[in-house]
């Protein structure tokens, strides 16, 4: 594998580009915004030169990484020639189905898609391509420089060559793959998930504070975040609509999410992407 697309130039967009190009990759990052992409360069750079502050990248490498990112804002252009494609869009059904669509008819035979989706079904988005022995979750961790977990998740058709290929490719970027099957939440949402959503549960009720809450499971579990503090660094959005991948799927009341999160998101009250959450980052 040579070159990769990436569609979406968000946070994890962004930081999978990064990732890639890091590690000798071409990469083409594409989004309909040619602003949004503008802006995902500039967060590159700014995450380069931490690395190259830590000394744990030189200044060269840095220069390389940044040429290997070209920028598209034309789907077509961007995936011709891609040996894989990342979709890494808002987590919203309708549009991974219609970028997956696009992809299908664009990308060479050969490609493999991939889905950096954090809970949508593998098997569905698979079902509207006519390659879905080679469609695959790539579930990066945000920061994805940083974390080392890629959840592989096969869904039904997934074929063993395309999980044994992004497995692969995985231990290539110095990350760690786990292959996972194609169930709502996969494995690191439906337990972090509930995990989040009982500690807003915590707080709505009024048990303790938002700092109390993060303190307790940062020094009691040596967790790097609290779980208040790791959802506002998640998006409350994308907390709300993982919640209700998991609700819908199983159809279990315990991952009913919590009032307080529904409130919050439909208020605007997002976390860091907002500007306020259960902190204030303004
Ligand atoms: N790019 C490159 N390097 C980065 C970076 C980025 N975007 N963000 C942080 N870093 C580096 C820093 O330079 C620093 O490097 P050194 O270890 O060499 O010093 C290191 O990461 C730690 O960063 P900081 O010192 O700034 O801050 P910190 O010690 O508080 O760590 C953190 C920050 C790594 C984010 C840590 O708080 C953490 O691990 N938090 C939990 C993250 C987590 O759980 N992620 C998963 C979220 S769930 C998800 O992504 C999937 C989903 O589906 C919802």
């Amino acid at each position: 594998m040579k070159i990769i697309a990436v569609i979406g130039s968000g946070t994890m967009g962004n930081g999978i580009a990064h990732t890639f190009a890091q590690f000798g990759y071409q990469v083409n990052l594409i989004d309909i915004n040619v602003e949004a992409l503008q802006k995902a360069l500039k967060t590159i750079e700014k995450n380069l030169d931490r690395q190259v502050q830590k000394e744990t990248l030189s200044e060269t490498e840095k220069q390389e990484t940044l040429a290997r990112i070209n920028i598209f804002t034309d789907m077509k252009e961007g995936v011709v020639q891609a040996d894989l494609v990342v979709e890494a869009a808002t987590e919203q059904l309708d549009l991974k189905l219609k970028i997956f669509r696009e992809v299908d008819i664009f990308a060479p035979p050969h490609t493999i898609i991939a889905s950096n989706t954090s809970s949508i079904s593998i098997t569905q988005i698979a079902a509207v391509t006519n390659r879905g022995s080679q469609v695959i979750g790539m579930h990066f961790m945000n920061p994805v420089p940083v974390m080392q977990l890629v959840e592989v998740i096969r869904g039904y058709a997934t074929s063993d060559e395309t999980t044994a290929a992004v497995m692969e490719l995985s231990v290539k970027l110095a990350k760690k793959p786990v292959e996972v099957n194609d169930y709502p939440g996969f494995v690191a949402n439906r337990i972090l998930m509930p995990m989040i959503n009982e500690a807003i549960a915590t707080l709505y009720e009024g048990v303790a504070g938002v700092s109390e809450i993060d303190t307790v499971m940062k020094l009691g579990m040596a967790h790097p975040m609290g779980p208040l503090q790791l959802a506002d660094f998640i998006g409350l959005d994308v907390c709300l609509a993982i919640l209700k991948v998991l609700h819908d799927g199983f159809g279990n009341p315990k991952y009913a999410p919590c009032p307080l999160l529904v409130n919050m998101v439909m208020a605007g009250k997002k976390g860091i992407k907002s500007g306020e959450g259960f902190y204030n980052y303004a």
